[in-house]
């Protein structure tokens, strides 16, 4: 391993809070790694903070009537303190609004360009007219020329990833104004990266550069090296490094055309990694350039999915080009997490927002954390469900380790009178890994060892998964030592051998108490206090507890005076799930009816039309009259009515979203034509069984669509 290691975790933009998706992909991983690395008493330095510019921001502000700096300021804030709640713990979180984060990529600029990695071009790009801006691609939206989703942003499409520049949209239109923009001719800063392509190349694909093994390519993620060949094999272009701005890091004012340009925020985003260090640097009185151009440092980017190539080629290609700096040895990028079946959208607030959960869940932050590292997309999507959230607090934290650790300190008190017990070494009992051998005291604190520096190389691998599973594996161990042994029935029979099971199930608690610490922190601290452990101080506690172990010592001595037992976890009730899961539903229903007034509000622009479908496809539709008997608001919600339909040979109960359009009064004895064998849909707690067909006049009203003549009820449409 090397000498340093500077760790830095994706700098979220600061125009909004935190979700659980964030948490998964990027900075649990980071901090569970880090936190293990400060145990094994490594120099470590954890770099973060708020990445505050870029067309994010703007458009935020813009959005909300205020200004970028007000918007950053309040998401500034937001953030750092959501980290600190949840437990991550940078040793610095920055921001990129900081001065000394504009000098610094001010700097970077200059020597970039210094060292010929600039080329000036003049493009045409997108200008809105009505405005009067060249626009960024995010305020462009149009059609996605790979799966046609009709609102794919000018830089990325959100349904299918795809990476896109605007021209190639379909049916551009300016988010400012909505009006069709223009294509103008402006002069940029072109980082020519197709110079680069090359070592990129044999850097990802073998780990060498200029002949020298960076890194083994085998230890970094296929999928992380998959993504980058697929560009690598699209060939890499001159790239713009400069944007027409008002909000952003200047372009350096004495070169000639800077009036107007700011830095690209993909150039100076990755740079506040660097800006955030010296910073560290100074408040701790510390130099910052080894952890950046010293080779015995270890640099690891923990990113999600969409900063693969960011990280792994185009910040790659800015540090060499700069010519002082080190590349990073891994980027162990993870997949995306989803929520309830579905993809987690800032936009559609379908998201379990961090602040909130510290605020609805209080003390409970482990419980999530444990949920996000056991369920973590390292190789593929993952989910997250609450269902999912609540059985794994409950029958794992719950029920096997805090089970674990109150009936060990519990009969330590009752036994010994909360001392360590004194063991005979020769004595044997049941072991706790395997119901059908005996073992030794030695024995069991051999393979407690074992296990320990397992989990602590999947860490150091970046598979927090399998990381996680080990140390659940210990707890049951431990649980199963006392299950097979049965202290409580032995100890009027045979107390020596009780001795045994006791001490050794106190030394499985106190290596948890260490081990808990990357993954669970609050609960690590109460275990220390129970065991009446120095609480930490990050100073290699790990290292120390597997050399004592390696001595064949064990990790609390005899004598020792232990803590008392106090609640390890709480269990999740199912009020607590029924209200999150309720939370969503609503969120749901709320979405579903946007997506009407959306589509009612763009009725006058034709849509693109879907792709066609075969007449099988059609035929698969059970479409049925109907009769409105009933129609009633629905509470909490502005859009929807809940109806009973009369189908002739069955009422059905429907939740239809056209309460801006007609009072309840207006449409009983409508007669409506139903979709009837649409899957049944919850929303608000009520379930919808079929959808009223509709259509929009060109006034943009929706309008029932009746049946010309009286069918009789249950009739098919033909
Ligand atoms: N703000 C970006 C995002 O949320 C990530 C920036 S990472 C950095 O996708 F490298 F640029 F800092
Ligand atoms: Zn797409």
């Amino acid at each position: 391993m090397k000498k340093r290691h500077l760790v830095t975790a994706a700098l979220p933009y600061a125009n909004g809070p935190l979700h659980i998706g964030h948490l998964a992909g990027a900075y649990l991983p980071a901090d569970v790694y880090v936190r293990y690395l400060r145990l094994m008493g490594k120099d470590v330095v954890f770099v973060c903070g708020s990445d505050e510019h870029g067309a994010a921001i703007t458009i935020k502000a813009r959005k909300e009537g205020t200004s970028p700096k007000q918007i950053v300021d309040q998401y500034h804030a937001l953030l750092r303190d959501t980290f600190q709640k949840i437990g991550i713990e940078f040793d610095i979180y920055h921001r990129t609004s900081d001065p000394l984060h504009h000098e610094t990529s001010q700097g970077f600029f200059r020597t970039l360009l210094h060292n010929g990695q600039f080329e000036e071009k003049i493009s045409d790009q997108y200008f809105d007219e009505q405005a009067g801006v060249f626009l960024a691609d995010r305020y462009i939206i149009g059609t996605c020329p790979t799966c046609a989703n009709p609102d794919a942003y000018g830089d990325q499409c959100e349904r299918c990833g795809s990476t896109l520049s605007p021209t190639e949209l379909i049916n551009p239109r300016s988010t400012l104004s909505g009006s069709t923009p223009v294509l103008k001719p402006t002069t940029h800063w072109y980082l020519k990266l197709n110079e680069h392509e090359a070592w990129l190349r044999e850097w990802i694909n073998q780990g060498t550069l200029n002949g020298v093994q960076l890194h083994n390519p085998a230890d970094w993620k296929n999928h992380v090296i998959g993504q980058c060949n697929s560009w690598l094999d699209g060939g890499l272009q001159p790239r713009a490094m400069t944007r027409d701005l008002d909000w952003g890091v200047d372009v350096p004012a004495e070169l000639p055309g800077a009036a107007g340009k700011k830095l690209y925020v993909w150039l100076d985003a990755p740079i506040g990694y660097i800006s955030a260090t010296k910073q560290w640097a100074l408040d701790h009185n510390r130099d910052w350039e080894p952890y950046w151009k010293d080779e015995d440092t270890s640099l690891v980017h923990f990113i999600g999915k969409d900063n693969i190539v960011f990280h792994c080629l185009i910040f790659p290609a800015i540090l060499q080009a700069h010519g002082e700096f080190i590349l990073p040895v891994n980027v162990p990028a993870n997949q995306f997490l989803n929520l309830e079946g579905r993809k987690l959208s800032t936009s559609r607030n379908w998201a379990v927002w961090v602040h909130e959960y510290c605020e609805e869940l209080p003390g409970q932050e482990d419980a999530l954390r444990y949920n996000m590292i056991k369920n973590m997309p390292e190789q593929k999507d993952s989910e997250f469900t609450w269902k999912g959230f609540q059985e794994s607090t409950n029958s794992e934290l719950v029920n096997n380790l805090a089970n674990f650790v109150n009936r060990v300190l519990v009969l330590s008190h009752k036994f010994y009178s909360g001392l360590v017990p004194d063991v005979d070494l020769s004595r044997e009992c049941r072991s706790g890994w395997d119901a059908t051998q005996t073992t030794t005291f030695d024995a069991d604190l051999h393979l407690l060892h074992l296990k320990l520096e397992d989990l602590g190389r999947e860490i150091e691998h970046f598979n927090f998964r399998e990381a996680l599973r080990i140390f659940m594996e210990i707890s049951g161990a431990g649980n199963a030592l006392l299950q097979f042994n049965e202290p409580w029935k032995l100890e009027k029979e045979d107390p020596e051998k009780v001795k045994v099971v006791m001490n050794l199930s106190l030394q499985y608690v106190a290596a948890l108490s260490v081990a808990a610490r990357p993954f669970i922190p609050f609960a690590a601290a109460r275990m220390r206090t129970m065991l009446n452990l120095p609480a930490f101080h990050d100073q290699g506690e790990w290292l120390d507890m597997l050399n004592e172990l390696a001595e064949g010592n064990p990790i609390m001595r005899p004598m020792h005076a232990l803590g008392t037992a106090e609640h390890l976890f709480t269990r999740i009730p199912d009020e607590v799930i029924a209200a999150q899961v309720a939370k969503l539903e609503a969120t749901d229903a709320a979405n579903n009816n946007t997506e009407l007034s959306t589509a009612v509000a763009t009725a006058a622009e034709p849509a693109p039309m879907k792709d066609t479908i075969q007449y099988d496809d059609f035929a698969k539709l059970d479409i049925r009259t109907g009769t409105i008997l009933t129609a009633e608001k629905m509470e909490k919600s502005k859009k929807l009515l809940k109806l009973t339909v009369d189908l002739g040979f069955e009422q059905r109960t429907i939740l239809s979203g056209i309460a801006e359009h007609y009072g309840p009064e207006e449409v009983i004895g409508q007669q409506v034509i139903v979709l009837a064998n649409l899957a049944p849909r919850k929303m608000m707690g009520i379930e919808s069984e079929g959808m009223i067909l509709m259509a929009d006049n060109p006034e943009g009203k929706l309008c029932f669509v009746s049946p010309i003549t009286t069918w009789t009820n249950g009739g098919g449409v033909s």
